[in-house]
């Protein structure tokens, strides 16, 4: 099943109170009246929607206070139950709970029949008595403004879905990195070491930045990425290194991501007193001190794996270091489905054919070429009242490909297949 999850926004208010009242007449009750349901969602309390097709199917609300939440209200529209919405929609609400340093949030659900007879006699009214479920985060604490100023965040939790076809590495990096992580206990019962830093090399806009992302989204870690450009910014990038990573010990959990580190781990030349060779030997000491702390994740991506230090590569360092290439005829097809969806009349094996050796960046440029060019078109109809448009079509799609051109050259995919011999470990 499809569907999307966004922040509830003011012009959603309607649909939602549609939803919560139409389904509350089918026994998806709160003990939360409508009325307050309105007043927090007036009053910018976390709420989320999720949506199919353009309709509202469901919608999932809460209320804080303090380190406390409740959720007040999960409707799903008729014919959606039992689909996974009402689930979905809790995950993100409790995502956007946590980031606003909730700890414990409770879901208060009318049950019938837990109530004996006794209270009426003190003057109480009967309610339908309730069933209360509680959930316990992890202290966010003072790591949530640790977080803020290294500028990580917590990222949506679909991004692992949403990484099309690539389907080899997606396997490889959920059995060797994403399961281990997510489930030390078990891992540490067979003696599987969860990894503590890795590297993704390939060509550019294969899909490392995307990968990197997807495993944070994938674990529900936070999300810093350390970029080198900013911490020079401070003057002595191996120092701005060395307090960045000190700072970052500091948090409970959490994916660091550096990009294009080729930039500051590359080969160490013969200056032993050059710049570059401080900032190699700072990361150098900083992985071992990294590695020593459960939940976390270096991740390094570089476009040129060949020129980083070797030191920088050896086994104690990187647990793995995973070749990232241009996707192949599946991975091709699953990621122009992705900017065709919805227009059957478009030949995916046509495209698929065309776009060799292009990379999801590729593709995403000449889709966006197609629509571009169907769009004007469509702006330039004479008659109003002319057919509906239907967006772009297979040729427009191949007059996209053919005006592109792609990134990875053969040359460069000789280089990367030399590159995977020398230095995949997987
Ligand atoms: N597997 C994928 N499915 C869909 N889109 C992808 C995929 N991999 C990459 N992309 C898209 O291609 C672009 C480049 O990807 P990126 O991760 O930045 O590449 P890299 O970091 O290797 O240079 C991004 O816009 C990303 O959304
Ligand atoms: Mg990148």
């Amino acid at each position: 099943m499809n569907w999307l999850i966004h922040d509830y926004r003011e012009d959603d208010l309607a649909t939602v109170v549609h939803l919560i009242d139409t389904t509350a007449e089918l026994g998806q009750e709160s003990v939360f009246s409508l009325a307050e349901c309105i007043g927090a969602l007036t009053g910018r309390q976390p709420a989320v929607v999720a949506v199919h097709d353009g309709a509202a199917i469901g919608a999932a609300l809460a209320c804080t206070a303090g380190e406390r939440a409740w959720v007040m209200r999960i409707a799903i529209a008729p014919g959606w139950r039992g689909l996974g919405v009402a689930s979905a929609l809790l995950r993100e609400l409790e995502r956007r709970l946590v980031a606003l340093r909730v700890r414990r949030i409770a879901y208060v659900l009318p049950e019938e029949e837990l109530l004996g007879e006794g209270l009426h006699n003190a003057g109480y009214t009967r309610r339908p008595a309730a069933a209360y479920f509680e959930k316990t985060e992890p202290a966010a604490g003072p790591s949530v403004d640790l977080l803020e100023e290294l500028g990580g965040r917590l990222l949506p939790g679909d991004l692992w879905d949403k990484v099309a076809g690539m389907e080899a590495e997606k396997s490889l990096i959920e059995r060797r990195i994403v399961l281990p992580l997510a489930e030390p206990e078990l891992a540490a019962r067979h003696g599987v070491q969860p990894p503590r830093a890795i590297a993704l090399f390939g060509p550019p806009g294969t899909g490392k930045t995307t990968f990197a992302r997807a495993i944070a989204s994938r674990l529900g870690w936070p999300f810093v990425e350390l970029l080198p450009s900013r911490l020079a910014d401070q003057g002595n990038l191996a120092a701005a290194l060395r307090e960045a990573f000190a700072r970052i010990g500091a948090l409970e959990r959490v994916l660091v991501f550096i990009d294009e580190v080729e930039e500051i781990a590359a080969v160490r030349g013969d200056r032993p007193d050059s710049a570059a060779h401080g900032i190699t030997n700072e990361l150098l000491k900083i992985i071992p001190g990294f590695r020593e702390q459960d939940e976390r994740l270096l991740v390094c991506a570089t476009n040129s794996v060949r020129s980083l230090d070797p030191a920088f590569l050896r086994p104690g360092r990187f647990d793995y270091l995973v070749p990232i290439g241009t996707p192949d005829a599946a991975a091709r097809t699953a990621i122009w489905r992705r900017y065709a969806a919805g227009r059957p009349d478009v030949d995916l094996d046509v495209l698929v054919g065309a776009s060799e050796l292009f990379t999801p960046a590729d593709i995403e440029h000449a889709a966006r070429g197609a629509a571009q060019s169907a769009f004007e078109r469509d702006l330039a109809r004479p008659l109003p009242g002319a057919p509906e448009f239907a967006g772009a079509t297979t040729a427009d799609y191949l007059a996209a490909i053919a005006g592109c051109r792609p990134t990875v050259t053969p040359a460069m995919i000789d280089e990367f297949t030399a590159d995977i011999a020398t230095h995949a470990r997987i």
